[in-house]
């Protein structure tokens, strides 16, 4: 498969901190960006609109291949996400969406019918693609593949501070045991798991500040003359 333009793939579990490099790498290089977990929580919100049954795996791939979504940047440059006319930027984001998402991302049904999709974010002048797959599938031919990783622990202490911010009160030990029961679905099933690419720099962001890992992927970017 040849990509139409340069690629960035990033990979990693959930709370490593895909999507802050991901759009900051997208804002200094001005690349798109396809924050593809974004895609099945959005497919697993229209199947809960739709009180569809996640056992018609042909359902699925028709829902996945003709979802109505729309990406739209406001005048102040801020993202709203829409599904099938309603804003949904806030609603795709809690635990529950989450964790039916990663229900849905393991059969093949669904991924078959996202993968086109995801493919036609590649644009020119480039796109920084956030997920899990990025690199072992979506992307093959991606010019620079990144696996980037935290400590579970790290990464439930982040979610921890961001649902309280949102005043939502969440226990910690809930949130650990939780990204460890996603970790370990995302990682184990049969098609695409979460692993690292072969070519991937494998970074991890347990106590590497954010700038930090920008910098190492657009050292890695440069070496490879792409940007
Ligand atoms: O990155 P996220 O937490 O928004 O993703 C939600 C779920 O979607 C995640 O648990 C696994 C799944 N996913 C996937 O299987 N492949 C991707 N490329 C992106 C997300």
């Amino acid at each position: 498969m040849i990509n139409l333009a340069p690629v960035i793939a990033i990979d990693g579990p959930s709370g490593a901190g895909k999507g802050t490099v991901s759009q900051l790498l997208a804002d200094k290089l001005g690349w798109h960006l396809l924050d593809s977990g974004a895609l099945y929580r959005l497919l697993a919100l229209a199947v809960s609109h739709h009180d569809m049954s996640i056992d018609d795996h042909d359902m699925l791939r028709i829902l996945a291949e003709h979802l109505d979504i729309q990406f739209l940047q406001d005048a102040e440059g801020r993202l709203d996400i829409i599904l099938e006319g309603e804003v949904v930027t806030q609603a795709i984001r809690t635990e529950e969406v989450g964790n039916q998402a990663s229900i849905l991302a393991a059969i093949p049904a669904v991924r078959e019918g996202l993968l086109l999709r995801q493919r036609a974010f590649a644009q020119e002048p480039g796109l920084i693609a956030d997920g899990r797959d990025m690199g072992t599938v979506v992307f093959p031919d991606a010019t620079v593949k990144v696996f980037l990783t935290a400590s579970a622990e790290e990464r439930a202490r982040r979610r921890f501070l961001q649902l309280q911010d949102k005043g939502e009160g969440v226990n910690l030990q809930d949130l650990v045991d939780s990204i460890k029961e996603r970790d370990e679905r995302d990682a184990n099933r049969a098609i695409a798991p979460l692993v690292p690419a072969i070519e991937a720099i494998v970074i991890d962001s347990t106590s590497t500040p954010v700038d930090q890992v920008v910098d190492m992927i657009l050292a890695e970017v440069t070496r490879k003359g792409v940007a």
